[in-house]
């Protein structure tokens, strides 16, 4: 794992060998879903790392004894519409009793403002640790635009949950945001005219939901 300031990359072993799957153009939508659904399992684990534990009394069949549990933290995982919508059930996987909000956005050809079509989060967020999901972060708009959007509703924090970057999407998104950590599997250096990440894995929402 490469930790640079605010930016963790996860290139652990099993990771970057689902991280070729998903590139290959090859894999099919089912795989291709079961695969984004491992891989934000896989990087869950280490971004919750920082989770707090208490220590309860617990009786197993010989005696009781203390052992940690979660001390009761409030999550809130926000994929952003479509493709984030994929990274969602690994999470729900492991944290089955966490709160997911929805954020669609898109930005204006004319005026380059955001446009927020659809924001749906858990009503007490300005209580819960938020973390944003999307499988690419490519330009950076999108994800500038989404925290931005998040924090206007005053979350205790917010973190950011990508599987493939640019570089140029993180530089962006670290300027524009110095306070948010941002989670991702592999970094790709390039973007074509059409703001696809190079060689990236093509149009993850496409891939996820067959459509083309
Ligand atoms: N969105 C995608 O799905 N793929 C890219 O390469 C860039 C943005």
């Amino acid at each position: 794992m490469k930790n640079e300031n605010n930016i963790i990359i996860m290139d652990h072993p099993l990771i970057q060998h689902k991280i070729t799957l998903l590139r290959d153009k090859n894999t099919g939508s089912k795989e291709f879903r079961e695969l984004i659904s491992e891989v934000t399992m896989l990087m869950c684990y280490e971004a919750m790392r920082d989770l707090p534990l208490k220590e309860i009394d617990v009786e197993t069949p010989l005696q009781v004894t203390k052992s940690k549990t979660l001390s009761k933290r409030h999550l809130a995982f926000i994929p952003i519409l479509r493709a984030g919508l994929g990274m969602v059930d690994g999470i729900l996987n492991l944290i089955p009793t966490t709160r997911v909000g929805h954020i669609g956005l898109y930005r204006d050809h004319k005026t380059l403002q955001p446009i927020e079509y659809y924001c749906k989060l858990p009503s007490d967020i300005s209580k819960r640790d938020v973390i944003i999901l999307d499988p690419m972060l490519a330009t950076g708009g999108t994800a500038v635009d989404a925290v931005a959007m998040v924090k206007k509703r005053n979350p205790k924090s917010i973190k950011f949950m990508c599987i493939l970057s640019s570089s140029q999407g993180i530089e962006l998104l670290c300027s524009s945001h110095p306070d948010i950590k941002i989670y991702c599997a592999a970094k790709d250096n390039a973007l074509n005219e059409n703001g696809y990440i190079v060689p990236g894995l093509g149009d993850a929402g496409d891939r996820i939901f067959g459509t083309k």
